[in-house]
This record gives C-alpha cells, sequence and structure tokens, in this order.
C-alpha cells in the first residue's frame, strides 16, 4: 500500500461522496462531518458503483439494490450485501487529498 492522491480535498463537499479511479482501483471518497473517508467504490453484492447511490449518517446505500455499507468500517449493514467492502485511509495534505492504496 502507498499514500496516493485521489483528489484536492475541496472536491468532496461535506455529506457527499465522490468517485474517482486512483492506483488501478475504484475508490468512493466521501466527506462526513469534515472527516474524510474512502472505500471501495465497486458494491460487493453485484456490479454497482457506490457513489451512484445514496450517503447520510455515515453510511452509503448501493443505487442498484439498496444494500448499505457503514463506510468508517466497510461493514455490511442490510441485505443483499453480506461481504464488507474495502476501507482506506486517507489524510489531507496541503489541498490534496491522499489514500493509501
Ligand atoms: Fe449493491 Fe446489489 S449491487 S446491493
Amino acid at each position: 500500500m502507498a499514500w496516493t492522491r485521489v483528489a484536492a480535498a475541496n472536491e468532496v463537499a461535506e455529506g457527499e461522496v465522490v468517485g474517482v479511479t486512483a492506483a488501478g482501483q475504484q475508490i468512493a471518497l466521501y466527506r462526513d462531518k469534515a472527516a474524510f473517508f474512502a472505500t471501495s467504490n465497486v458494491c460487493t453484492h453485484q456490479y454497482a458503483l457506490l457513489s451512484d447511490g445514496y450517503f447520510e449518517d455515515g453510511c452509503i446505500e448501493c443505487p442498484l439494490h439498496q444494500g448499505s455499507f457503514d463506510i468508517r468500517t466497510g461493514k455490511a449493514m442490510c441485505a443483499p450485501v453480506t461481504e464488507d467492502i474495502k476501507v482506506y485511509p486517507v489524510r489531507v495534505d496541503g489541498d490534496d487529498l491522499l489514500a493509501d492504496i
């Protein structure tokens, strides 16, 4: 794993999720109460991008079948998802958002 620039910090607005590709991985970036988080952007149930889903209260809801994941831990929260998503450490470096991918 290596710290990789994934976005400008100001590209991820409060309460929003943004999808990016970095180091060959599809990553979802979140800003929640001024803190940043990063997870895999691909649902573990079928193929759907979580960045197209609904983000609220620290959980991302998949747009395809409404399974949801905790963005802090990656834990699968409700059916039909049963497999957790990967989470990545995130830090801000100046204007940049870095993830350990
Ligand atoms: Fe995400 Fe089915 S593809 S819940």
